[in-house]
């Protein structure tokens, strides 16, 4: 599967089920990225275990060896990252192509635009697509001179050799991705750079940041670091990534007699809000084991089915779940009663406009999903068989795959070959652990 076949990949997915056994989900997507800058920025050796080999990572990963760091892997999720320093990244020979990851786009942003020389960062269509104004805006105010499209849209053209100076940012939207950009920005900057945020995102970069030595001052909702300091290479273990145990989580408990455990899951409490609300709305989710991995919580999570409710899912717990509400949707489908959401226009410049693409879904799936600009009204019902398109979204292909286990006849799915950028061997793994899915 790749990007470029990304139409002709479909899912079809048989109803029934169950889901039963102990699996280990890949590598967390926003810890892989930030191992692969930070570790190349620092000096000496960073050890990495756990990595991610889904194509938004390894964009990343492509890109810091474009930029003449020499990365071995990733061979079984390790990945040795000879780090060149703050100073040591080289002009890469062409553009920088980083797929359909926002991710790598919008902290590579930050974080070249306290490089010397020229790059241009592009993507695919989807990542041509979202807004990119929202770091180029705050960037620019550090000095930074980045090029975009009339709309404020990739390609971004980076110009090297800017002085940055450090800026004290209120951030419009709650965003890591906006965040974590203007941090390592800050890197290269002089003075202070602070990031005070609307409500608490991931905050992988910063805990990143200090366990690899560098000063970091976080205080309430606010971050702040002063440029001129160094990165020390580290050993990073990464955890099983939540986003993608989302789907097990969401599909083990609607599938009746499912009896699951999720290994070594990432429990970053930036993170966790999918939990929070599954067990809001009646879930059995039993946190088991939990340890501590180079500076970020784990745990093994044990969910069986249960019996499910509407909520009204509070605005709070938007930004710790951001990435869950597509099977979150699929759950309150699932649900007794009405799911209410709202404060997540987010939501509508994720890969895909996931309010939209989703109520289309559930609509054409039998339910009553109403969308609404930063939301969606979901009165849980009986899944029947139909055919839903995913528009390239990797989470919602998943999320509808896992809706087939209360579904009354298969569920066709079309345009999932991006499953791949953030859960290669998803197939694999959901039809080992009872899902009746095939991939065509
Ligand atoms: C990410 C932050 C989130 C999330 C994305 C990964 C990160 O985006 O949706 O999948 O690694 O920082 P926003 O920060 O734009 O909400």
């Amino acid at each position: 599967m790749s990007a470029s076949n990304s139409k002709s990949v479909r899912f079809s997915v048989a109803p029934g089920g169950r889901l039963q056994g102990r699996l280990r989900v890949p590598g967390d997507k926003s810890i892989s990225h930030r191992s692969i800058m930070l570790g190349s920025l620092a000096g000496g050796e960073t050890r990495v275990s756990g990595f991610l080999e889904g194509e938004d990572s390894l964009a990343t990963l492509d890109a810091f060896k474009a930029m003449g760091v020499r990365i071995e892997g990733p061979e079984n999720g390790h990945v040795h990252i000879q780090g060149v320093g703050l100073y040591g990244l080289q002009a890469p020979p062409r553009p920088l192509d980083l797929g359909n990851s926002g991710t790598s786009m919008r902290l590579m942003a930050g974080l070249l635009a306290g490089q010397a020389f020229n790059v241009t960062l592009t993507g695919d269509a989807s990542l041509s697509g979202r807004p990119m104004k929202r770091v180029v805006e705050p960037l620019t105010r550090m000095g930074a001179h980045i090029g975009t499209t009339d709309r404020g849209t990739a390609p971004l053209a980076i110009q090297g050799g800017a002085p940055l100076t450090g800026i004290d940012y209120d951030m419009p939207v709650a965003s890591a991705q906006v965040k974590s950009s203007v941090l390592l920005a800050g890197l290269y900057a002089s003075g202070t750079t602070c990031v005070t945020e609307p409500a608490p995102t991931r905050d992988h970069t910063e805990r990143m940041l200090d366990g690899m030595g560098y000063p970091v001052q976080r205080a309430g909702n606010k971050v702040c670091l002063e440029g001129g300091h160094t990165l020390r290479g580290i050993t990073i273990d990464v955890p099983a990534d939540i986003s993608s145990a989302a789907f097990f989580l969401v599909g083990a408990s609607i599938a009746s007699a499912s009896d699951l455990v999720l290994e070594h899951v990432g429990m970053n409490p930036t993170r966790t809000g999918v939990i929070d609300i599954l067990k809001q709305m009646g879930a059995s989710i039993e946190i088991e084991n939990r340890r501590e991995v180079g500076g970020e919580p784990v745990a093994d999570l044990h969910v069986r089915a249960a019996p499910l409710h509407g909520i009204e899912i509070s605005p709070e717990l938007v930004p710790l779940a951001i990435d869950e509400f597509p099977v979150l949707f699929v759950a309150a489908a699932c649900a007794k009663g009405r799911t209410v959401l709202t404060g997540a226009e987010e939501l509508r410049v994720k890969e895909s406009d996931r309010i939209q693409v989703m109520a289309d879904g559930l609509v054409a799936l039998g339910i009553e999903a109403t969308p609404t600009p930063d939301g969606m009204i979901i009165e849980g019902g009986s899944i029947i068989a139909g055919s839903v398109d995913s528009h390239g979204d990797h989470r919602i292909a998943m999320a509808f795959a896992m809706a087939a286990l209360r579904a009354q006849g298969t569920i066709e799915i079309s345009d999932c070959a991006n499953v791949n950028t953030s859960f290669p061997g998803f197939v694999e793994l959901a039809s080992q652990s009872g899902l009746r899915i095939n991939g065509i």
